[in-house]
C-alpha cells in the first residue's frame, strides 16, 4: 500500500471524460463542431479538463464519443505540418500552444454507440482500464472547476477513507433540478469541514424531495466497483442510465462514499449563459485580453446603467 502521499499521487492513471452528448443546447454551433471543442477564450474546454487531470497524475485519458465525434479526439494528434510551419516563421509562443495538448498524457476513445446517459457512457470506458487498475476519476467537460487541484484533495480522502469521493458545490435551491444532490453528514473527528460522508444520491430531485443544496460538480474519484454497480442499475431520471444511481447503488451496499465541497468557482460550459461567464472570467485573468476587456466591460454595463 505504501504511504498516504504514495496513495494519493498513484490514487488514478485513468481519466475518462464523457464526451458523446449532442450540445443541443449550444446549436446551431454544434451542428459541426462538438461542444468540447469550443474554446474558453483560446483552448477548448476538453483541453482544460486533460490538464487538469494530467496535473493531478493521470497517465492516460479515455474520451468516450458518439459516432462521427472523433475531432474531439483529434485536438490531442500531433499536427506536424501546422507545427513546423509555426516553427519556420519563429512563432514559438503560438508553437508551445499547439504541442500542449498532445503532450499532456496518453489519449484513447471509445465509442458510445447510443445515447443512453452519463452512467452508461462511464460503463463504455472499462474495456480501456488495465487489470491492475481499482480506480478512475471521471471529469465532466461541461463542468469547469477552478483553481485546479480538487481531485488530489479527493485523492486524499481515498486514500484515508477508502470507497469513492466525489466533489460537491453548494447550489441555490432552485437549481437541485438540474444535479445529482447528495444527502451527507458531517465525518466524525475530522477537522475538515468541507469533506462529508454521503448516506444517499438522487439525480435531478424536486426541490421537495431534495435530501440537501449539495450537488455533483462533475468531478468524481470512482471505485472500480462502480462498473459492477452501473451493470446493475435500470433506467432512472430522463430514462437514461444515470452514475448517480449506480453511486446509490453502492452507498446501499456499504461502499464508503464521501464529497470534497468545493469552495471555488464553478462555470457550466453546457449551456451558453455558463460558458460565456466561463470566458468572461478566464479573459478578465489574461494578461492579453484582461485590461481591454476590463475597460470595455466598465463602458458598456455603464451605458446599460444609463439606458435602464
Ligand atoms: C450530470 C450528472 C449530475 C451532475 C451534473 C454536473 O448531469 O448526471 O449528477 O450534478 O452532471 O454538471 P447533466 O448536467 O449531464 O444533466
Amino acid at each position: 500500500m505504501g504511504s498516504i502521499d504514495t496513495q494519493v499521487h498513484n490514487a488514478f492513471r485513468t481519466a475518462v471524460v464523457p464526451a458523446a452528448g449532442m450540445g443541443t443546447r449550444f446549436l446551431p454551433a454544434t451542428k459541426t463542431v462538438p461542444k468540447e471543442l469550443l474554446p474558453v477564450v483560446d483552448t477548448p474546454g476538453i483541453e482544460l479538463v486533460a490538464s487538469e487531470a494530467a496535473e493531478s497524475g493521470a497517465s492516460k485519458l479515455v474520451i468516450v464519443t458518439a459516432p462521427g465525434k472523433d475531432g474531439v479526439v483529434s485536438h490531442f494528434v500531433e499536427d506536424l505540418v501546422l507545427e513546423s510551419r509555426l516553427e519556420e516563421s519563429g512563432k514559438s509562443h503560438l508553437l508551445e500552444k499547439v504541442r500542449r495538448a498532445p503532450n499532456l498524457l496518453d489519449v484513447e476513445s471509445v465509442v458510445q454507440e447510443r445515447p443512453l446517459g452519463l452512467g452508461h457512457a462511464v460503463g463504455c470506458a472499462e474495456q480501456a482500464l488495465a487489470d491492475d487498475e481499482d480506480a478512475i476519476a471521471v471529469l465532466l467537460p461541461d463542468d469547469l472547476v477552478q483553481p485546479c487541484g480538487i481531485l488530489d484533495l479527493m485523492a486524499r480522502v481515498r486514500a484515508e477513507r477508502g470507497g469513492s469521493v466525489l466533489c460537491a458545490i453548494d447550489v441555490p435551491k432552485s437549481l437541485v433540478g438540474s444535479y445529482g444532490i447528495f444527502h451527507v453528514e458531517e465525518v466524525q473527528g475530522v477537522a475538515e469541514p468541507d469533506v462529508l460522508k454521503v448516506l444517499g444520491m438522487v439525480e435531478k430531485p424536486t426541490l421537495a424531495d431534495a435530501p440537501s443544496t449539495l450537488a455533483a460538480a462533475g468531478r468524481y474519484l470512482l471505485d472500480r466497483a462502480v462498473f459492477d454497480a452501473l451493470r446493475r442499475i435500470e433506467p432512472g431520471a430522463g430514462g437514461e442510465f444515470q452514475l448517480t444511481d449506480a453511486i446509490a447503488l453502492l452507498i446501499d451496499e456499504g461502499h464508503p462514499v464521501h464529497v470534497v465541497v468545493h469552495r471555488g468557482t464553478r462555470h457550466d460550459l453546457g449551456n451558453p449563459g455558463g460558458y460565456l461567464r466561463a470566458a468572461v472570467d478566464s479573459a478578465l485573468d489574461s494578461p492579453d485580453y484582461g485590461p481591454g476587456l476590463r475597460r470595455w466591460l466598465l463602458e458598456r454595463l455603464e451605458l446599460e446603467e444609463t439606458v435602464d
